[in-house]
């Protein structure tokens, strides 16, 4: 086929931990992700050029090769020049569902679905398990991104072990149109203020990765156990994120305040999110926090946990 469609979900965390620096000037992390329904639109189509082509209505996505969309052309063709060659340039279009740099996984999640789109559109016949090595080239979220749902990641982010899926849980998505937060700065912030607390002993590591597979969160998702899983909710970058975005904080805390399973900010930030088990409840949240702040900058979407990754549409 000429061209795909791929839908794109975004990503929360359930449980973001920071266990200590790697010699690859990562940190070692320990996370819970989850992909929620609200995702972006990829369509992929040969556009008869040797050039690679980005589109997107949305004005703060990079339309160059900065996007890590454009990356994973770019890596494929490097990698398989031999099955790539024959295809020429490609035109990528996004529609831009996801809010951008978010802490949602949105531009990896549309590089997900280019290297997903081009596998299958130049025949290049690799299984899941190498598109997510590819995938880890460009991100450390990217081969979460390819099989979503719910799942450990460990590593840099970049090992992932699928859990038992979680069903009907709806999750309300606030952000500030006017705060953006870089994934590098909250991950520096939080090495200088508190690598004290790092683990580097690898037999440790292994333990604390452990504990988190036979932990508490880990069994109240295999029981679908809202209630737990709100009560549980955990993110480390909150620690260097929140006391800088005071407005985070207060949106947090505006949910908490209402009858919400649980609320946390996602990744790195600013999104904030909050778990509810019942649609309408969750409705009324999101209208009265929105009320309640009544910032004209703040938009909300009401979305619910999706049991994939990346989707071709038919
Ligand atoms: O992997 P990715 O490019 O998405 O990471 C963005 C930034 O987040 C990195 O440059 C790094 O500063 C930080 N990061 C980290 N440790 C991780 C993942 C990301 O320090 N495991």
């Amino acid at each position: 086929m000429q061209s795909y469609s791929l839908f794109a979900p975004a990503k929360i965390n359930l449980h973001l931990e920071i266990i200590g620096d790697r010699t690859d000037g990562y940190h070692e992390l320990v996370m819970i992700m989850q992909s929620v329904n609200l995702g972006d639109i990829i369509h992929l189509r040969a556009n008869g050029t040797d050039e690679i082509r980005l589109f997107c209505q949305n004005p703060q996505v990079p339309l160059d090769d900065t996007n890590l969309a454009y990356k994973a052309v770019r890596l494929v063709q490097e990698k398989y020049p031999t099955l790539s060659r024959n295809y020429g340039g490609i035109d990528i279009t996004i529609e831009k569902n996801i809010p951008v740099a978010a802490g949602l996984a949105g531009g990896s999640s549309n590089a997900a679905a280019v290297l997903v789109g081009l596998n299958l559109m130049w025949n290049l016949g690799l299984t899941q398990p190498e598109l997510k090595d590819l995938g880890a080239l460009l991100g450390s979220d990217v081969p979460f991104c390819i099989s979503g749902g719910t799942a450990i990641a460990t590593g840099r982010g970049e090992q992932i072990e699928p859990l038992p899926d979680l069903k009907n849980l709806w999750v309300i998505l606030a952000k500030y149109s006017n705060i953006s937060v870089s994934t590098g700065w909250a991950y520096n912030t939080y090495r200088e203020l508190f690598n004290h607390e790092y683990i580097s002993n690898p037999q440790e590591v292994k333990q604390r990765t452990h504990e988190i597979h036979s932990g508490n969160l880990v069994k109240a998702i295999s029981k679908n156990d809202y209630k737990q899983i709100g009560a549980l909710l955990y993110n480390d970058l909150e620690k260097v994120v929140l006391p800088e975005y005071s407005a985070v904080n207060e949106l947090i805390e505006a949910f908490k305040s209402k009858n919400v399973l649980g609320a946390m900010m996602s990744g790195s930030g600013p999104t904030v999110f909050a778990l509810c088990d019942k649609k309408e409840e969750a409705e009324t949240i999101m209208e009265e926090v929105k009320e309640s702040i009544n910032d004209p900058n703040l938009d909300c979407w009401l979305t619910q946990v999706c049991p994939h990754g990346i989707m071709v549409n038919q």
